[in-house]
Formats: structure tokens, C-alpha cells, sequence
């Protein structure tokens, strides 16, 4: 892998990027569509192709446990399984397996679980996550982390924080892949600024090709995730890829940009799309209400992709209440279109020195505060 900063914005922290895998190159700050069981749901290669997308994400967890990562490896890799040309980064399982609630068990060799499919015992630890990624062949891979609920005890977060560094450097011996596949370590913390700083000279100490931040949008208030951010990514090596993990609103997205981040992931625009939920220049929309059966507009008139300049909101909504497939994959496309489109609109705005103006404009239409 490879990656350069080519433009820094003078009035943020963003910066524009240039970051090259072994399957394509591609221009940051960038948001990555969540394709946790090797399909973006709704999606076809084709499909994500055409609405831009460079990089999709893949889960550990999910792969892992179906169909397996030995029947992924035997088909040639997840991407070849999944026939996306395109650049993946696989999440370690430290999130899904901790979201496994009481179905799970912390140990300092890793973390045991019942499997949410079938309630067979499973392990993942830092090794079996880099065995499992090695075999899934991801141009990105995760680091196996601990990622913190909130609220959770000072306490609690430093002894994670310490366990998630000695899982890292677990990682890094364990990655065997390293001419193809880069690693990048998580830094974790909770709220606890005290405990970022920690996590952030260990984690780095390490040496790794980029680095996430973890354990934010786990519930905290906006503001502290905002705060944890301006805090923790200078402590961030300036050079390599910074990655906020989960984080995706359009909100979000600006402000995580404007403090320095590079990379960003989440299922909100496919999971709000599926429960008939569109974004709009506007904000957003429940195109499903009643409301729209005689809308015969698009679900964004400034919207330039094929759902926009081909469908209607009244037949949209139709295909929604009659529970036709169709209507989620037209609001699953509008809405990663929406969200690769802004992330290039701020592309834009970054190599034009006119981010805040972008900013400040968008927040205005979409109704989002200006805080
Ligand atoms: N996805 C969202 N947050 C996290 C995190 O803290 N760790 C990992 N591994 N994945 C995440
Ligand atoms: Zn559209």
C-alpha cells in the first residue's frame, strides 16, 4: 500500500490523499459501503462500479463463521469469491464479536463465542483474525481490538486499552501476508483522553501502514465523540491513513474530515434505505410514508444518479409497500450514491480551499445545526 497527502486544506486539518493498494488507487477522504457477507447488501460489482465506489468492507466475524474463510481462500480470495476488482478492508471481528453481549468471554488469549447463527462455540484472537484475513486476502486488514462500550469505568478501559495494545503487536507478528496486505492498528480510549494519548503512543510505537480510531459512536454525545477526535488525531502520524471507524452520518463526515480523518465506513445509508429511508440535499426522507404516493418527483431533484433520473418517490414507495426487492436496491443505490458523491464533493472542496464553505452550505440545506 501506499499513501501520500497531496493537499492540505489551510483553514481544517483535512487533507486530500492518494491512497494505492494492490487492486486500484484512489483519492481521499473516502467512505467505504459496509459489505459484511462479502456483498454490499442489494448491490451487484457492477452496480457499486458505477456509483464510484473504490473500496468496500468486508467482516471477519461473518465470513469466518459463513461460509468460512478456508472455502473464501479455496475460491481465490474474497475478492475473486465476490468478483469486486475494487480495494477491500476487512474488520477484525473485534467489534462484531463484542457486540455478542453475554454470548462472549474476554481472555487475555483472545475471546470466546457462541456463533449468532447457530449458538456453536467459537474463538477469535489476534492470530486466528489474521489467519482468517490472510485467507480472505484483504488489500486492508484490522487489527483484533477491544472496542469499549459506553459509558464504561476508567478502570475497565485502561486494562482493555493495555490488552488491545498486546493484541496489536500480537497482530503484527502474526500478519504472514505482508507484500500484499497492509495491517493498520486501532487506537482505543474510550472518553477518556488520558487513555487516547496512552493507546495512541503504544499503538503507534508499533509501526503500523495506518490507524484507525475505535470505540467512538458507541453511544457517547456527539460533542464528546468531536472532542475525542480534535484530541486524539494529532497524536496521529501525519503521513500515514487516519480511519474513524462506524462513522458515517453526513454530519459526521464533515466534522470527522475537517479534524484530519481519511477513511470512514458505516451501514447507515444501506441500513436506513432497507427500512425506506433516503438522504436529500434536504435531509433526509421517509419516502415509505403515505405522503409520497403521489409524488412523481425524484427522491432528489438535485440528484444526478440513475435512480433519481429514472424513478419516481411514488413508485418507489409503491415498490417499498408491496414489498418488492426492488425498492430497497433503488434506495440502497440512491443513498451510496448520495454519500460517494459528497465525499467527492469534498474531495473537491479540499483541493479548492473552500471545505468550510462546502460545510457551512450543507449543513444549512440538509438542516443540520452549525455547532
Ligand atoms: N467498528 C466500529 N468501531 C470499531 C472498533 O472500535 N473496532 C473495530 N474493530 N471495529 C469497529
Ligand atoms: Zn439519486
Amino acid at each position: 500500500m501506499k499513501f501520500d497527502v497531496v493537499k492540505k486544506s489551510s483553514n481544517t486539518s483535512a487533507r486530500l490523499g492518494r491512497l494505492e493498494t494492490c487492486h486500484n488507487s484512489f483519492s481521499t477522504p473516502i467512505f467505504m459501503p459496509v459489505g459484511t457477507q462479502a456483498t454490499v447488501k442489494t448491490m451487484t460489482p457492477d452496480e457499486l462500479e458505477e456509483i464510484g465506489a473504490k473500496i468496500i468492507l468486508g467482516n471477519t466475524y461473518h465470513l469466518y463463521l459463513r461460509p468460512g474463510h478456508e472455502l473464501i481462500r479455496e475460491a481465490g480470495g474474497l475478492h475473486k469469491f465476490m468478483n469486486w476488482n475494487g480495494s477491500i478492508l476487512t474488520d477484525s471481528g473485534g467489534f462484531q464479536v463484542f457486540s455478542l453481549g453475554e454470548l462472549r468471554e474476554i481472555k487475555e488469549e483472545g475471546v470466546t463465542f457462541r456463533s449468532h447463527i447457530d449458538g456453536s462455540l467459537h474463538f477469535i484472537g489476534p492470530e486466528t483474525s489474521m489467519e482468517i484475513q490472510n485467507a480472505l486476502g484483504s488489500d486492508i486488514m484490522m487489527a483484533f481490538d477491544e472496542c469499549i462500550p459506553y459509558p464504561a469505568t476508567y478502570e475497565y478501559v485502561l486494562r482493555s486499552v493495555e490488552r488491545t495494545t498486546r493484541w496489536a503487536e500480537r497482530c503484527k507478528k502474526a500478519h504472514k501476508n505482508t507484500e500484499t496486505q497492509t495491517l493498520f492498528g486501532i487506537v482505543q480510549g474510550g472518553v477518556y483522553k488520558e487513555l487516547r494519548k496512552k493507546s495512541a503512543q503504544d499503538i503507534t510505537s508499533l509501526d503500523f501502514e495506518g490507524y484507525a480510531i475505535g470505540g467512538l459512536s458507541v453511544g457517547e454525545p456527539k460533542k464528546m465523540m468531536y472532542e475525542m477526535l480534535d484530541f486524539t488525531v494529532p497524536l496521529l502520524p501525519d503521513e500515514r491513513p487516519r480511519y474513524l471507524m462506524g462513522v458515517g452520518t453526513p454530519q459526521d463526515l464533515f466534522e470527522g474530515v475537517i479534524r484530519g480523518i481519511d477513511m470512514f465506513d458505516c451501514v447507515l445509508p444501506t441500513r436506513i434505505a432497507r427500512h425506506g429511508t433516503v438522504f436529500t440535499k434536504k435531509g433526509k426522507l421517509v419516502v415509505r410514508n403515505a405522503a409520497y404516493a403521489r409524488d412523481f418527483g425524484p427522491l432528489d431533484p438535485t440528484c444526478d444518479c440513475y435512480v433519481c433520473r429514472n424513478f419516481s418517490r411514488a413508485y418507489i414507495r409503491h415498490l417499498i409497500s408491496a414489498n418488492e426487492i426492488l425498492g430497497l436496491r433503488l434506495t440502497t443505490y440512491h443513498n451510496l450514491y448520495f454519500l460517494i458523491n459528497l465525499m467527492q464533493k469534498i474531495q473537491k472542496a479540499i483541493e479548492g480551499d473552500y471545505l468550510l464553505e462546502l460545510k457551512d452550505e450543507f449543513f444549512a440545506d440538509f438542516g443540520i445545526p452549525n455547532i
